[in-house]
């Protein structure tokens, strides 16, 4: 273990109000303390949540698992909630969400990460080709509504797909370990069964917790889950009977989750599920638009002419570097303000007012010319 992780807690504490004082602002200006206190040590930071890599596991042939041990700045999650993680490519930095999938109640003060690796998840695939055990990333501290409730529902039902297992298997081991007493089912969906991620310790759970029930769901209907397919309202009539009657936590992609939320709403109990989406989903729009106009970036005097990709993808384009995250429009860390034009929300296809308003730059493409304060 490193002299910084054995550093006492309250000592920490004491030197991060030391450091955070005016003196201390003074003393590092123009780079800010943290600078300085990196070159000592990379996990050192006045506010930031710095982590290091503790182990690096493979749990499918396209995932990564990183166990990470943040700094004394980190203040903790609540099951199902997300944080960012920037790590630094090639000098650039870079931002993505992702859920803890550990227990909330892990000792070691580690927390768990898990990313699926997409042929085109530039983040993903450096996570899971080059980070290595000892290096140091930097998360934020967790956020998003997506969470268990602290007073536990009595009947749970986790819904996951792919890479969306891992909020619910937070979820699911947080309430393993606090002896839950209710029925929990765990209905999972995969391509194929090897691409199911905690695969062998859900399996575990669920012969260990003769209140866990396990419904594994593969679409190649080769392989042998206790369903096979894709989501549909009869695995839930068939093998979930009282799935009205419990909590619901799902996340997974955009048309499974959509598959799902149709039936709670068929069923008029939507107030029961509780989603959380880490692909971006797009609203069908059929209005004829085309892409005119141009991006006009205020503050940096730049200016494209519209291709019809979003306001993110559209500032990237002309060098700059807005502030981003998860690109998918959960995190907010894009919003910005629009001075003129309007813009069309990517999810929901609704097209803004005109007036001057914060919008969030990768769930916006811009609808004629806008101007941008960036
Ligand atoms: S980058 Fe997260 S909301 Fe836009």
């Amino acid at each position: 273990m490193s002299a910084t992780t054995s550093t006492p807690r309250r000592f920490q504490q004491g030197l991060n109000s030391l450091l955070q004082s005016r003196v201390a602002e003074v003393l590092g200006y123009p780079h800010g303390v943290d600078r300085y206190l990196e070159v000592f040590n990379p996990l050192w930071s006045v506010k930031e949540v710095r982590a290091k890599v503790e182990n690096v596991q493979h749990l499918t042939a396209d995932s990564v698992t990183l166990t990470l041990k943040p700094n004394s700045n980190w203040q903790g999650f609540v099951p199902g909630q997300f944080v960012q993680l920037t790590v630094s490519i090639n000098g650039k930095l870079h931002t993505r969400c992702y859920s803890p999938a550990n227990s909330l109640h892990r000792e070691d003060g580690t927390i768990e990460l898990t990313a699926k690796a997409h042929a085109d998840g530039f983040v993903s695939r450096y996570l899971r080709d080059c980070v290595r055990v000892g290096d140091v990333v930097t998360l934020s501290q967790a956020g998003g509504e997506f969470a268990l409730p602290e007073q536990r529902p009595e009947r749970v039902l986790l819904i996951s797909g792919g890479s969306g297992i891992t909020p619910v298997m937070s979820m699911l081991r947080t309430l393993c370990d606090e002896g839950f007493k209710g029925e929990i089912t765990f209905l999972h969906y995969a391509n194929r069964a090897q691409d199911m991620i905690y695969a062998e310790e859900v399996a575990d759970i669920a012969a260990r917790f003769g209140n866990v029930t396990l419904l594994r769901a593969f679409a190649d209907e080769q392989e042998g889950g206790e369903l096979s397919g894709l989501f549909s309202s009869e695995h839930l009539f068939n093998s979930v009977p009282d799935f009205a009657q419990a909590t619901t936590f799902l996340c997974g992609p955009p048309p499974m989750m959509a598959a799902v939320e149709k039936v709670w709403e068929e069923q008029g109990i939507t107030d029961q599920l509780h989603k959380e989406q880490f692909t971006l989903a797009t609203a069908a729009v059929d209005d004829g638009e085309s892409a005119e106009g141009e991006v006009r970036f205020v503050r940096s005097e730049a200016q494209v002419t519209n291709d019809g990709k979003t306001l993110l993808e559209q500032a990237e384009a002309a060098g700059l570097n807005p502030q981003s995250g998860c690109r998918m429009g959960i995190c907010y860390s894009c919003t910005c303000k629009k001075t003129a034009g309007k813009v069309r929300d990517l999810r929901t296809g609704v097209i803004s007012s005109g007036d001057e308003e914060d919008i969030q730059l990768c769930v916006s493409v811009p609808v004629g010319t806008v101007a941008l304060d960036i």
